[in-house]
């Protein structure tokens, strides 16, 4: 671009380019925007020559950065953006003094090198192969606002030193990655961490008390550790926790704790699914439950309610907001989003709270391998998005409510292993289940079930007036369905793929609308 010599910002994002622009000439630009083109080969050496502040070669598919790395220590490095090419090799100590740093997306490999982000307010250098340990040296690092190595290869254990200094440290992300021991007890008194993401580890031990100092945290995800302790009731005066995921871990006992109805005003998403948890969703006093009915408009209550569902966290935007030099940056991390209610997997017992069916944005309910008992809630009829319900390996008793036909969208029903009885209700999509959906109900009967409920006979009669019948008919149900099972097990292969393309497509297209929605009624109070 000869005519414009003295050009300052030159901004050529998705421009289809193929091939990295000369622009050694431009001896005045300072900002310069390549970001998803489709650019291959290596990020010319004279770049590094330039005064430029601003850097982004994002979503590219480049290889390599050229040596050598000549800088020009005229410049001032602000923003070095080099996610989502394909580079490869030793991470480059490229600007020290670079504020925002984001190396994430990419095939860098080989440890960490000292000095990285020494005065960055936000490093990114996740979803590389980075092996090696966390060097101490980011603990160093003190304008550090968000911290990013997830999904690398990274082992040995969290340095005590990077607990201690989080009073900017907003985010840290060390999920997926090796890192093994306890988590340091060494938090600071005064804690600014928001998101403190550590799943997909190795992680033993307890959830360290000093997280108590960590008031301002919004999302803490643990899941998919070793860790070995009770419900976090240390984290009672996070008074702005809206996600806690403690899935997969040998966490054990209540998952009450006292004034938490007061403390949790927020929280959205809870995943403790796979644990050793126990006892009662339901706190023994009615009177909270009943004020929690009658007034729909009261936060506080309504917020209380969330606080025993447990969301299975598929993937959620946590957006954060950053200040770097005195700009509001607003910054959209794609973690996990919930799609569904998950508390699967844990000995919780007593009764599914109709309460339940207040929560009608979901479209996944699972409640399975635990040891609920009595009815299923008539209200989950209520819950009109659900498209996938499992309550399989319980203890429930009584019919399958008629309501639930009321479920329109519902691809998936699982009420095996249960001691349901009666008719199976029929209409709208109760039409499509297959017999598994049912099986391990002995006194279930009607379509899909070979087994009939008799003329005008309902389920109470079957089961007590036709005791005797009914356990002639089990005898031929047994047999017919042993002559099915070909078909069965068809079904059994097709169906989790079509359940999966079905939800697929569902999940892309409508995952941030339907989490949007959820919080905003949930923010809002609303419980329609
Ligand atoms: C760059 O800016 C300086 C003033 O800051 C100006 O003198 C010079 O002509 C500009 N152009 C080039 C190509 O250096
Ligand atoms: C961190 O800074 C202190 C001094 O402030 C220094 O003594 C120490 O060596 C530094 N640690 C690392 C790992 O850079
Ligand atoms: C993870 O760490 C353990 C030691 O804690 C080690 O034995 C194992 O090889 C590591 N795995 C990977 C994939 O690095
Ligand atoms: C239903 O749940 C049972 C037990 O939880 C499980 O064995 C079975 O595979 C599930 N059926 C379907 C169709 O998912």
């Amino acid at each position: 671009m000869p005519q414009f010599p003295n050009l300052l910002a030159l901004g050529l994002a998705s421009c289809n380019l193929h091939e990295f622009p000369n622009l050694m000439k431009l001896k005045n630009l300072t900002y310069l925007d390549l970001s998803s083109n489709k650019i291959t080969g290596e990020i010319p050496s004279w770049i590094w020559e330039m005064r430029l502040l601003n850097l982004n070669v994002s979503h590219n598919s480049l290889v390599g950065l050229q040596k050598p790395y000549n800088i020009n220590t005229m410049g001032f490095f602000d923003m070095l953006d080099l996610h989502s090419n394909k580079l490869r090799g030793k991470l480059p100590l490229l600007f020290t003094s670079a504020n925002y740093v984001d190396y994430s997306n990419n095939n860098f490999q080989e440890t960490i090198p000292l000095g990285i982000g020494n005065d960055a307010s936000f490093v990114s250098l996740a979803n590389n192969n980075l092996t090696g340990v966390i060097p101490t040296s980011l603990c160093n690092s003190s304008y550090l606002e968000v911290l990013d190595l997830s999904g690398n290869f990274l082992s040995g254990g969290i340095p005590p030193c990077l607990l201690q200094n989080v009073e900017t440290l907003a985010v840290l992300n060390l999920g997926r990655n090796n890192i093994s021991g306890d988590i340091p007890d060494t938090i600071s008194a005064n804690c600014g961490l928001k998101t403190l993401d550590l799943s997909k580890n190795n992680l033993e031990g307890r959830i360290p008390t000093s997280l108590a100092n960590c008031k301002l945290l919004e999302v803490m995800n643990v899941g998919n550790n070793y860790i070995n302790d009770g419900f976090p009731c240390m984290m009672k005066n996070s008074s702005s926790l809206s996600v806690l995921v403690l899935r997969s871990n040998k966490f054990y006992g209540d998952i009450r704790c006292p004034g938490v109805d007061q403390s949790w005003p927020n929280l959205q998403i809870i995943d403790i699914a796979f644990n050793s948890f126990s006892g009662k969703l339901f706190p023994e006093s009615i009177e909270i439950w009943k004020g929690m009915t009658l007034n729909n408009n009261d936060q506080d209550h309504l917020h209380f309610n969330l606080v025993f569902f447990i969301y299975k966290v598929v993937q959620y935007r946590d957006t954060v907001t950053v200040t770097i030099k005195s700009q509001q940056m607003e910054l959209l991390k794609i973690l996990t989003v919930f799609t569904t209610i998950d508390f699967s997997s844990n000995n919780f017992e007593g009764e599914i709270p109709e309460t339940i069916g207040q929560l009608s944005m979901l479209y996944g309910l699972n409640l399975s391998h635990n040891s609920f008992t009595g009815k299923i809630p008539e209200s989950i009829g209520n819950l009109t998005q659900l498209g996938s319900l499992d309550l399989s390996s319980n203890q429930l008793t009584g019919e399958i409510p008629e309501k639930l036909t009321r479920l329109t969208f519902l691809s998936v029903l699982n009420l095996s292993y249960n001691k349901l009885v009666g008719k199976i209700p029929s209409g709208n999509q109760f039409q499509t289940f297959s017999a598994e959906s049912y099986e391990g109900n002995e006194r279930l009967c009607d379509f899909p079930l070979s087994k009939p409920c008799g003329d005008h006979v309902n389920g109470q009669q079957v089961t007590e007036v036709n005791k005797e019948e009914q356990e002639s008919s089990d005898v031929v149900f047994y047999f017919v369905s042993a002559g099915m099972g070909f078909v069965v097990g068809l079904g059994f292969i097709f169906w989790p793929i079509m359940f999966c393309e079905r939800w697929r497509k569902c999940y892309y297209k409508h995952v941030d609308k339907f989490v949007l929605i959820i919080i905003r009624k949930l923010r809002s109070g609303d419980n329609h």
